[in-house]
């Protein structure tokens, strides 16, 4: 299988009409990009790493270190998605040349194809000024994370008439500006539909319903791996359940000495 590309992604919408939804997941690390490799069109390094790998409050503390060394290892595990690298805040907000340096060091210590920056209308010089120089950008609008203490929390934005439109025109101000998609978090589903059909290019939706271009969800939410999830979440598993039982299992089994067996000991030859 080869790896699919950023053109062949934007490709996707074509006239407005997407036949083919686009699959997205996150992953940060090699062997979770090789489980979610074949079945995804993008696997995003995202900056949620924050809180589910390292336990951090919110993404605003994530460096470029961590999306370097994460984004590598996801390229490694994979070899179909277009992989996606989050960049982390405090890295691009400031000027374009600053978003440049961060994303060009994003892409050559990773091997990934494209990065992700939070932000509207504000971020349209930046994001015209990466792909005219090679970076393929993908926006994200509505409740964007990084800027929690400007929001005061992760409610679901566009509820208010002036807040709808915002998001509509920041939306349509990065697709002009050459991202080739957006995602559009937490968002209302007449705010979603309105962004779809207002911008070209394809719509990823989180907590943004079905009328999105395609879907991304955080793996460790869908897969059941905390308890408290945000409403949008489906949980397809209960991969937290899972773990804690195997452990009790494995840690009944070295305190009664039932672990390990015959079957794990070496013994020597003859
Ligand atoms: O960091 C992240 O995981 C994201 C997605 C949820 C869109 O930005
Ligand atoms: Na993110």
């Amino acid at each position: 299988m080869k790896r699919l590309t950023v053109p062949r992604i934007r490709g996707r919408k074509v006239d407005g009409v997407t036949a083919d939804p686009l699959v997205m997941l996150t992953a940060y690390t090699a062997r979770q990009a090789q489980l979610l490799d074949a079945h995804c069109d993008l696997l995003l390094v995202g900056d949620s790493l924050g809180q589910v790998i390292y336990g951090l409050p919110s993404t605003v503390p994530v460096t470029m270190d961590m999306m370097a060394n994460h984004a590598a290892a996801v390229v490694r595990g994979s070899y179909h998605a277009v992989v996606v690298v989050d960049m982390p805040f405090g890295a691009y907000e400031a000027s374009p040349q600053l978003a440049f340096e961060s994303a060009a060091t994003l892409l050559k210590a990773s091997g990934a194809a494209a990065v992700k920056l939070e932000g509207g209308e504000a971020m349209a010089e930046t994001v015209a000024f990466l792909t005219q120089r090679g970076i393929p950008v993908m926006g994200h609008v509505g409740l964007t994370p990084q800027a929690v203490n400007m929001l005061g929390g992760y409610m679901a934005r566009g509820r208010s008439d002036a807040e709808a439109d915002k998001i509509v025109s920041d939306a349509r101000t990065l697709d002009e500006a050459g991202a080739f998609a957006v995602v559009v978090e937490g968002v209302v589903e007449p705010i979603a539909i309105a962004v779809t059909e207002a911008i070209a290019c394809p719509t990823i939706g989180i907590g943004a319903s079905a009328r999105c271009d395609g879907q991304v969800l955080v793996t460790e939410d869908m897969l059941g791996m905390f308890e408290r999830v945000p409403r949008f979440v489906k949980k397809y598993e209960n991969i937290a359940e899972t773990i804690e039982n195997t452990v009790k299992q494995y840690a009944a089994e070295v305190q009664d000495r039932s672990f390990p067996t015959a079957e794990q000991t070496y013994q020597p030859k003859g």
